[in-house]
């Protein structure tokens, strides 16, 4: 059956949601996003898609920082609760109930929560449609000790789909906000 152009993003399959981390002066902003991608490993390159009318486009392009941060099933109410549009002033993790997690190297926080963070230097933003495409260079990772296996790779497997409106989907059937 022929889909109409607003259809066409309904049948692409999401990628896992992340929470990006920014920060306006002190105030710890977070917010989620379904637009990302690792875009190379050498050097490790990481891409977000986000609105310039956006409180994290505005954090990034001042900060020239960001973490992404994984979230796994068990926080799809904390991630419904960050993407509410609050004043620039208010912390998204306090609202949230989220920890923040002192990175390595760059100022904004993880979020201790989380399956794994990486913390990102902005490399380049370029406009596409009615995002920015924002790459982040990748300069240091950690995973949640609470899941690490020697096989990293099937360590942050859990991730976390955006169906529609309030419904995510995990690995199995849909999960229930909360
Ligand atoms: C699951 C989910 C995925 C989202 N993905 C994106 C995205 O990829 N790009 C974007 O600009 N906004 C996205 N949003 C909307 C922002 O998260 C939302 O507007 C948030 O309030 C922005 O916060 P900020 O103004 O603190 O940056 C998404 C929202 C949800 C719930």
């Amino acid at each position: 059956m022929k889909l109409k152009p607003e259809e066409y993003g309904k049948v692409i399959p999401p990628p896992p949601v992340v929470l990006v981390s920014t920060l306006h002066g002190d105030v710890k902003n977070i917010a989620p996003f379904g637009m990302n991608m690792p875009i190379s490993s050498d050097p490790p390159l990481y891409a977000i898609g986000v609105r310039d009318s956006r409180d994290t486009y505005k954090n990034i392009l001042e900060t020239e920082e960001f973490v992404v941060a994984v979230p796994g099933p068990d926080l799809v109410r904390q991630i419904n609760i960050t993407a509410e549009s609050f004043p620039r002033e208010v912390s998204e993790f306090e609202r949230a109930g989220l920890t923040p997690l002192r990175s390595e190297v760059v100022r904004p926080f993880g979020v201790k929560e989380c399956q794994s963070n990486f913390e990102c230097r902005l490399e380049w933003v370029k406009q596409a449609g009615d995002h920015y495409i924002m790459v982040g260079r990748v300069v240091a990772a950690s995973i949640n000790d609470k899941i690490y296996t020697e096989d990293l790779s099937r360590s942050v497997i859990n991730a976390v789909y955006h169906v529609n409106a309030n419904d995510y989907a995990g690995k199995g059937p849909l999960l229930a906000e909360g």
